[in-house]
């Protein structure tokens, strides 16, 4: 029965991590594959959305139907995210942003010194993406823990201005990173908390996508 319900909104999601070069050849980077996000962008296809999918290197095939802009950095990311949001329903921030990347990537690839034994590589903050977004309509994030679940998402849902935060433990087995399933507790900016039991991320997208619904504004 869900069919068709998201027809006429254009949702954004973003997936996968991101790379910051440290030189021409080597990356700060994680384990985001980008199945959540893709998840997300199929069942939002799935019911009838006009969907933009904002990825970061991924080995992942684009879903039929969905618009896809490829990005490697932040800065990248942010940039797509902005022009993407600008007449957006919905933005839903499953991608796994660096937190920080190098200060200076170097032009050519770092040698080894003869009797070198460590390397420092001087990190500075990348811009949270979500907070720094304008508008987006429904903004929904995710959080990414591997400790105090709840304690962490309650923070970031206010300060990323969110109507809700997807929290999932990413050390649960099943859970998180590369994984075809999800465990996640929603957390919703009225205080409602909602425990789903380890799903396909397929199905998590549409328990997202139920939700973003009901926040959506009458179309015009
Ligand atoms: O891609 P998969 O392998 O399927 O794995 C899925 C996932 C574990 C990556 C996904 O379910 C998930 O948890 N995504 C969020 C990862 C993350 O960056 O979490 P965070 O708690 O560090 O960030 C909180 C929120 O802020 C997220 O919505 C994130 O996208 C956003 N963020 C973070 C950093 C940044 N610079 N800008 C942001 O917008």
């Amino acid at each position: 029965q869900r069919t068709g319900d998201l027809r006429g909104r254009h949702i954004v999601v973003s997936a996968g991590p991101t790379y910051e070069p440290i030189d021409p050849v080597r990356f700060v980077g994680n384990r985001s594959t980008g199945k959540m996000g893709f998840a997300i962008a199929e069942a939002a296809r799935d019911r009838g959305a006009f969907v933009t999918l904002v990825a970061g290197p991924v080995a992942l095939e684009t879903p039929w139907g969905v618009h896809r802009v490829d990005v490697q950095t932040v800065a990248e990311m942010l940039v797509a995210l902005e022009q993407a949001t600008a007449d957006a329903d919905a933005v839903i921030m499953s991608a796994a942003p660096a937190d920080f990347r190098p200060v200076s990537p170097a032009d050519h690839k770092i040698k080894k010194a003869p009797g070198q034994e460590t390397l420092a590589i001087e990190l500075t903050q990348n811009p949270d993406i979500i907070a720094s977004l304008p508008g987006g309509g429904v903004r929904v994030g995710f959080a990414a823990e591997t400790r105090n679940l709840a304690d962490y998402a309650r923070q970031k849902l206010p300060a990323k201005r969110l109507h809700f935060i997807v929290a999932n433990d990413v050390s649960a087995p099943g859970s998180g990173f590369g994984t075809e399933t999800n465990e996640v507790v929603i957390f919703h900016d009225d205080g409602r908390v909602e425990e789903f039991p380890l799903l396909s991320k397929y199905a998590v997208a549409h328990l997202i996508l139920d939700r973003v619904l009901e926040r959506l504004q009458p179309a015009d």
